[in-house]
């Protein structure tokens, strides 16, 4: 990965920051066919947790809460017929492979624990960063649907909010094919929603009425080459498009939340405590990863 200096006053006034060629092409081509692998390992009949983030309550069966601390395949919405069979291929079924990558497969350890993103998060001010969560998102061609404009903390919160997004287009990213959108400036606007676990399962807490930022009209596009780090203030609207192109638009997403930062239990995403929380710079344990 590239080192570079920062423009943390432009992070403080945007909320988000765009490091075009951060990471190496290479690199790029490798996590995609890791997670190509993944997903063609996977046993759809198993489990068929689908993802979604435009309908109120979203899927929070066993494996979405699993996964916190797993390797699990999301499907698209409509990936499976009526009778319950996949629409087309497996491999081009998959929304999402998610939430504990970052410290379970050998590869997407080595990009997140990298150094020079270590340093990235320490030039934003970030003093502990705990690597929470990990997802790839696949964007499959035609199908790869619109993930809902969207503030991070609703779904990871912490007190005071910390949560902080390092966004990889693991593949050049524009208008047509899905890229993200963000509202810049937008994170200074406060939290609206939490999403939070409970006896019933999971709901959305209102904290503040103010409307999200209209997609698209009142959002701007991140169009990006394969290689750029987009990083992702917490507070910040964002949102990306249903990718209507013939290419697929896989990008890599790691989150973290500052270590001394109230962590709440109702949060969706609890850990399970045989795969402990690790920083950014923390070298790979191999006694745990070899288990
Ligand atoms: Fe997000």
């Amino acid at each position: 990965m590239t080192r570079r200096i920062l423009d943390r006053d432009a992070y403080a006034r945007d909320g988000f920051l765009v490091l075009e060629g951060f990471a190496e092409l290479a690199a790029c081509r490798r996590l995609c066919a890791r997670a190509e692998a993944i997903a063609d390992a996977f046993d759809p009949g198993a489990q068929r947790s689908i993802f979604t983030t435009r309908e109120q309550t979203r899927r929070s069966d066993d494996a979405f809460l699993a996964s916190a601390s797993g390797i699990h395949c999301f499907f698209e919405e409509d990936a499976f017929d009526e009778a319950g069979a996949l629409r087309q291929a497996k491999a081009a079924s998959i929304n999402k492979i998610g939430h504990a990558l970052h410290d379970l497969d050998p590869d997407f350890e080595r990009f997140s624990y990298d150094p020079a993103l270590a340093e990235v998060a320490a030039a934003i001010g970030l003093r502990e960063p705990l690597a929470i969560q990990s997802m790839v998102i696949f964007k499959q061609p035609q199908i790869g649907g619109e993930v809902g404009c969207h503030q991070d903390a609703t779904f990871l919160y912490t007190d005071p909010i910390t949560v902080t997004g390092f966004w990889f287009a693991l593949e050049d990213a524009h208008v047509g094919n899905g890229c993200l959108w963000v509202a810049p400036g937008g994170h200074r606007g406060g939290l609206r929603q939490r999403f939070r676990r409970g006896a019933g399962g999971m709901t959305f807490e209102t904290v503040d009425r103010a409307p999200l930022p209209r997609a698209p009209d009142e959002l701007r596009p991140v169009e990006v080459p394969a290689g750029t780090l987009v990083v992702l203030h917490g507070l910040l609207p964002h949102w990306s498009d249903q990718n209507r192109s013939a290419a697929r638009r896989m990008a890599y997403a790691l989150h973290c939340v500052e270590a001394g930062a109230d962590y709440p239990a109702w949060n969706w995403l609890q850990r399970d405590p045989s795969l402990p929380l690790r920083r950014l710079d923390r070298i790979a344990r191999r006694d745990r990863l070899d288990r």
